[in-house]
């Protein structure tokens, strides 16, 4: 068997007639950049999240920087963040000029330490931007009460964790603001770069929608030093289609969580941990082994793709040494990093398949 690690065609195929119409609507009426559809997109997202506003950006690196740029957060400030995360979640805190705390993360749900946090905090600390890795929460009762204590925004970057919930609230409606990416491989996924910033904070929602197009209130007429990051037509028109069906693909995925589970219990492998609070919508499903290495190259051997998110952790990447962190600064990032292997997972992911996957992890343990 040959299993895809996504299968974006799939998708597309299951709702081809609607995204063929919503394409071509944005073809006869011109409107490349923002416009009606992106507005329509918008209106809908922000609802779906539970906040008043949605900005459409060019990418959820966008949305992340623009947050802090519209609060003002830059040089001499200090953001504090997961040290297990994609790489753009601290480049867009650096990009500001202010500097990333990075904070190691709890070995079970693989997010930040809450533990560890106020102990990162110093008088230069803005705001705290957690994390939901994987499509699964961070606790947001705890990051509030710190935040409150301290005095801090709280900014999501929920990246990865379109319709997650944590105690019936989704994400993205927990902080001052949150970024989402719509790269086209996420949950809830563009037919290009995309993201979104949510926000219930009218002031907020004012500036970053003009920090996207060049500072502009209206057109040519600036009335700060803004960007080029708007979101355009298309990816408006594809993400209102695909917004309908959110709900049952994370349905989808939760099923080939339970599914996995099931095929691979007993086994020496660590699974994603279920939790009480939440609602978590695997992004990925991610399991732990010493092995692997092995099992990865098993698996493709045996025509099943896996990813590891991520290899090396950031203080760990050439781009960031120089801001000195030494091998052993944030231990169970570290180890992670040796011992996690992303499953496939998506929707359109078949049960032989998932059953297939299983037989070959189970098959790898006890030879
Ligand atoms: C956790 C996290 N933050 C930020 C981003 C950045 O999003 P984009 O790739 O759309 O810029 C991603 C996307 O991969 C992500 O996974």
């Amino acid at each position: 068997m040959k299993i895809k690690f996504l299968d974006l065609h799939a998708q597309y195929n299951s709702i081809k007639d609607e995204i063929d119409s919503a394409l071509s609507e944005v073809l006869n009426s011109s409107s490349f950049i923002l416009g009606p559809m992106v507005a329509k997109f918008e209106e809908a997202f922000a609802a779906y999240c539970g906040c008043k506003h949605a900005i459409g950006v060019n990418s959820g690196t966008s949305a992340l920087f623009l947050i802090l740029k519209a609060l003002g957060i830059g040089r001499g400030d200090e953001v504090i963040t997961a040290a297990n995360t994609f790489i753009a979640t601290v480049a867009a805190i650096a990009e500001t000029g202010a500097t990333p705390v990075l904070v190691d993360v709890d070995p079970v749900t693989r997010n930040i330490d809450l533990k560890q946090i106020e102990a990162a905090i110093t008088s230069k600390a803005r705001a705290i931007m957690p994390v939901h890795l994987y499509g699964n929460m961070v606790d947001m009762d705890r990051i509030s009460a710190i935040a409150k204590k301290h005095d801090l925004l709280v900014i999501e970057d929920a990246a990865q964790a379109h319709g997650a919930a944590f105690r019936d609230k989704r994400a993205g409606s927990f902080g001052i603001a949150a970024g989402f990416s719509f790269y086209p491989g996420k949950n809830l996924g563009a037919y290009g770069e995309g993201g979104a910033v949510v926000t219930s904070d009218k002031g907020l929602a004012e500036t970053a929608r003009k920090l996207r197009d060049h500072g502009f209130s209206k057109k040519y007429f600036c009335d700060i030093l803004g960007y080029n990051a708007r979101m355009d037509g298309f990816q408006g028109a594809v993400l209102s289609v695909k917004l309908k069906y959110l709900d049952k693909w994370n349905q989808e995925r939760n099923g080939v969580a339970k599914r996995y589970r099931e095929k691979l219990e007993g086994l020496s492998v660590t699974l994603p941990t279920e939790f009480r609070d939440s609602y978590q919508v695997y992004h990925q499903f991610v399991i732990e082994t010493d092995a692997r290495d092995e099992l990865q190259s098993y698996l493709l051997d045996n025509g099943i793709p896996t990813l590891l998110h991520y290899p090396i952790p950031i203080h760990r990447q050439e781009g960031f040494i120089k801001a000195g962190f030494p091998s052993g600064s944030f231990p169970v990032t570290e180890k992670l990093s040796e011992r996690i292997l992303s499953l496939p997972i998506y929707p359109e992911l078949k049960d032989s398949e998932v059953d297939y996957i299983g037989s070959k992890i189970r098959e790898f343990f006890e030879r």
